[in-house]
């Protein structure tokens, strides 16, 4: 172990050099005009892999390619699925950039572009580890293979049927990802529980074309007015969602959980000026720890109508539309929910407008326990790489395919993220720090053995 705890040591400007290399490419999966830089990214993955000494291959989807490294296989060994995505969100806006996104800057102890954290340098992170104990002749204690998808910050469509068409394959005794969050570089996490996910678009139409709103306007509703009116129904002034039904199958969270999320160091006022606005707000009787990874949301993501160019123009546009995503908590349903959503938006669009909406992806949330073996030693590698106990924790974000891993594959996953609450993931100025980078690292390192046992 301490050749391969030396060799990391020894190859970090390297391996930071590499990261670079990995953050140039514009791998935005949402964005049709990038299919060759996704293209390329997923075989500059699969090269890397195979420099490293791992067994890769690049296997193309309907949309964007999958790649598939692995160690060979040893009979009695226990095998590990390490899951990433070399994807990332849209850049924009770009103005907001102090460098380019997909130009890797150094800053301080950081690495700035967009992916260094989520989740080029995470799951890096896991391939360094395992050219260290190739590079080393260090024999790993189990078996791994690595499933890195370019299509996760856009629900994942493909990966399911991947493994339904490879379970045989990836079956394994534990999923790890790194793609998820700590509260502070010292404080290590072990994440128990996810949000789920449905997304949708709401499209409000009125007149047939733009109007001059001079000559019309009064006599015909403004279809932006309507669905401003329509979208502020959903909360009531306390913060809670008002669609019937939304709540239901909510599992409430238990006292010990609250009391385990309320040893996170938490500041209101510090939380507030980091977030840059005026007043907190959330659901009432919750803190925002808890309001945040753990209490169900409708979120408004893009809201667009009529004239966005210079100057003005004076129209009643024709539509309007809001792009809405709802994060779902343990034991919502999906489905359910969308019922829900829709049947709410029918009963109160006004007969002035007809009503559109469009499915997008949806996940269920995800929740494992802290309590297995494998859990357990997950903890045992976090408290070794970091020299501190991790906190067990709930997170807000989503990673749709880990209830595929457990549907499909049959196994659970464990989230040890490595990405910090300001690192800005999916906004301007994403970083990754490499200090986390080179403990993300060593806990690989030190996991596999933990996990062999
Ligand atoms: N890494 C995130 C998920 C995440 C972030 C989980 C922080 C927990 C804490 C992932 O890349 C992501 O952004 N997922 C999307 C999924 C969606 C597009 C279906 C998300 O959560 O918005
Ligand atoms: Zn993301």
């Amino acid at each position: 172990m301490n050749a391969v705890l030396d060799y990391l040591q020894a190859n970090q400007k390297r391996f930071v050099q590499e990261l670079c290399d990995y953050v140039r490419f514009a791998s935005i999966s949402a964005q049709p005009d990038h299919q060759a830089d996704m293209r390329a990214c997923a075989q500059w993955v699969a090269d890397h892999c195979r420099r490293i000494g791992l067994d890769a291959r690049v296997c193309p989807t309907e949309r964007h390619p999958i790649v598939l490294a692995r160690t060979p296989r040893r009979k009695g060994r226990r095998h590990f699925l390490v899951y990433g995505h070399y994807d990332v969100q849209p850049p924009e806006p770009f103005e907001l950039w102090k460098t380019p996104p997909f130009e890797p800057t150094l800053r301080g102890h950081s690495l700035f572009g967009r992916g260094a954290s989520d989740n080029k340098g995470q799951n890096f992170a896991h391939l360094k580890a395992i050219e260290a104990y190739l590079q080393t002749g260090t024999e790993l204690p189990v078996d791994l293979t690595f499933v890195i998808e370019g299509e996760e910050e856009v629900g994942s469509p493909s990966l399911a049927g991947f493994l339904q068409a490879h379970r045989a394959d990836l079956r394994c005794d534990a999923v790890v990802v790194s793609d998820t969050g700590i509260p502070g570089a010292k404080l290590p996490a072990l994440t128990y529980a996810l949000r789920g996910i449905t997304s949708f678009q709401v499209t409000l139409r009125g007149p047939a074309r733009d109007l001059h709103s001079g000559i019309f306007g009064g006599s015909v509703e403004n279809p932006a007015m309507a669905l401003c009116r329509l979208l502020a129904r959903v909360h009531d002034s306390r913060g809670r969602v008002t669609i019937p039904g939304f709540y239901e199958g909510v599992v409430p969270l238990t006292a010990h959980e609250r009391k385990q999320m309320a040893r996170v160091p938490f500041n209101r006022e510090q939380y507030r000026k980091f977030l840059g606005v005026p007043q907190l707000f959330g659901e009432y009787g919750f803190t925002p720890n808890e309001q945040r990874t753990a209490r169900p949301t409708f979120e408004i993501n893009g809201l667009t109508s009529g004239y966005q160019g210079e100057g003005s123009k004076t129209i009643v546009p024709a539509w309007a539309r809001a792009k809405v995503t709802l994060r779902l908590v343990p034991h919502q349903s999906p489905v359910r929910v969308r019922k829900a959503v829709v049947a709410f938006l029918k009963r109160h669009c006004p007969p002035t407008m007809k009503l559109e909406i469009q499915g997008g992806h949806g996940a269920e949330a995800y929740m494992v326990s802290s309590q297995s073996a494998d859990a357990q030693a997950a903890l045992a590698a976090l408290r070794q790489a970091f020299g501190a106990e991790p906190v067990l924790l709930r997170e807000g974000g989503s990673i749709p395919i880990v209830n595929q891993f457990r549907a499909i594959l049959k196994a659970d996953t464990l989230l040890l993220g490595l990405a910090l609450p300001d690192d800005n993931a999916h906004s301007p100025n994403e970083k990754f720090d490499l200090n986390l980078f080179a403990k993300g690292q060593r806990m690989s390192a030190l996991l596999w053995r933990e996990l062999a046992r």
